[in-house]
């Protein structure tokens, strides 16, 4: 069962409730929250994290895009039932979520939160001296921040080296500038994904992460192969 190809998730149906989903921001995805925490994404995407996170057991996962820290506490939220679910595993897993605004936001022991662009050199530079003093060595990547395809594009061309072989780059949001929601939006991570993928062997698109029909990241689950 697990992994089984879907067949066409952007059906008049799915793609009708998508919308209605997404055009009620107020009933729906900014009004969703993990352990009282506001986190911008769809429940059905965050069952898929936890299923990729088991599958392929990430010691550090970077996020650009903390927002209020709702999709950094619930990362570490998942780490910690793996922890439960295999206590001989003694893997010390982190989040490092970077968001370009300072705000409060939860503690959590696993979770480490660094204020700068996503792109600029301190952040990267800081980034790679993180993933030494950790030594990780199963590494995914989280692109939740500005969607604008130029700068997706420059997160993915920066993030992409840092994701090792068999691990998750997902490139959030990508349902923007029409595909299938808010279709103003312009080029965006979509299109970013595209324009990565034409210059770029290393990833595949896993289209089997879009299991659920509707999800906020078509396309956007990128397998390192
Ligand atoms: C969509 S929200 C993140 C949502 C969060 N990951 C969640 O699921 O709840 C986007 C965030 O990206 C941040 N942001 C915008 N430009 C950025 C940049 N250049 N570098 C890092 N963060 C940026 C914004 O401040 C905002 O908090």
């Amino acid at each position: 069962m697990a992994n089984a190809p879907i067949a066409g998730n952007d059906d008049a149906i799915t793609n009708a409730f998508h919308t209605r989903y997404y055009d009620n921001p107020y009933q729906t995805w900014s009004n969703t929250f993990w352990m009282g925490c506001q986190i911008l994404k769809c429940p059905l995407d965050l069952w898929v994290y936890q299923e990729i996170m088991f599958e392929t057991k990430p010691d550090l996962i970077i996020e650009t895009g903390t927002y209020k820290g709702g999709s950094a506490v619930f990362l570490a939220s998942m780490f910690d039932a793996m922890a439960r679910v295999a206590p001989e595993d003694r893997c010390p897993r982190r989040v490092l979520s970077i968001d370009i605004e300072e705000q409060d936001r939860p503690t959590h022991l696993r979770v480490r939160y660094h204020t700068g662009s996503s792109v600029a050199d301190e952040t990267l530079t800081l980034v790679k001296q993180i993933i030494a003093e950790y030594g990780a060595e199963r590494i995914m990547v989280i692109l939740d921040s500005d969607h604008t395809r130029d700068h997706v594009l420059k997160e993915l061309d920066a993030y992409a080296p840092l994701v090792t072989p068999g691990c998750y780059m997902i490139v959030e949001d990508t349902n923007v500038n029409g595909h299938p929601a808010y279709e103003a939006f312009g080029p965006g991570p979509m299109e970013a994904v595209e324009a990565f993928l034409s210059k770029s062997d290393q990833f595949e698109q896993d289209r089997t992460r879009e299991k659920y029909y509707m999800t906020f990241n078509p396309g956007g689950f990128l397998k390192r192969k």
